[in-house]
């Protein structure tokens, strides 16, 4: 069964404990949050404090999606919140290997994300390493653009490289666009866990919602 992680950028911000809130009664598995720099991305979200603030009021997983342009220096602000999956763009730094060691000697699980231009074979030395592979689906920056089909090819790709390595735990996520349309699409080329922001916060009944993108 694959996972839901409704991404928070989608959510109410005036009102975020109660969404929060809202989310976890509706069956998500994980609070997807997207940190967003103005640098790697052309837009600004929030940042570590915002997140701390709300780790006491929930006990979804925090899925971190940093597209930020030095990832590396937000590692212990996150793992000291309490962060399950630390996900960074390898377009964003050229020393990969050692941020994702760094990441996990802090317990976090870490992920790397690819831009839609990047080729999953970009990550065929670090991958034995990796808890997750992020295929990005929209190009990063704003919630509610159209699904990139290419990207179903990306997850066939990235799922046959954790396969490679025999004792990999690493799982394939989506993100873009998700939505009752495509759902079938990247649960059918084998994604672990499907990101949703406007799909699932603007449902009228979002555990609804939740439900029918799990198939
Ligand atoms: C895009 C973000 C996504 C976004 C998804 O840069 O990484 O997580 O919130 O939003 P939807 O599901 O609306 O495409
Ligand atoms: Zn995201």
């Amino acid at each position: 069964m694959v996972k839901i992680a409704p991404s928070m950028l989608s959510a109410d911000f005036a009102r975020l404990q109660e969404e929060i809130k809202n989310i976890e009664l509706s069956g998500a598995d994980l609070l997807h949050i997207d940190i967003m720099d103005g640098h790697f991305v052309p837009n600004l979200t929030f940042g570590a404090p915002v997140i701390k603030s709300l780790r006491k009021h929930t006990a979804l997983p925090f899925d971190v999606h940093l597209m930020v342009t030095n990832p590396a220096d937000y590692v212990k602000a996150f793992a000291d919140i309490g962060t399950e999956y630390f996900t960074f763009h390898a377009e964003a730094t050229p020393h990969m290997h050692r941020l994702v060691q760094e990441i996990k000697s802090y317990g976090m699980k870490a992920g790397v994300s690819l831009n839609p231009s990047t080729p999953v074979a970009m990550l065929e030395d670090i991958a034995a390493d990796l808890d997750m592979i992020l295929i990005m689906s929209v190009n990063p920056g704003f919630g509610g653009q159209s699904f990139i089909p290419h990207a179903v090819r990306k997850i066939k790709k990235a799922k046959a490289l954790f396969d490679y390595y025999e004792n990999s735990n690493g799982v394939v996520e989506v993100d873009g666009g998700v939505n009752l349309e495509t759902a079938p699409l990247v649960r059918e080329a084998g994604a672990d866990i499907l990101v949703a922001g406007s799909a699932v916060f603007g449902a009228p009944d979002r555990a609804e919602m939740i439900r029918s993108l799990r198939g």
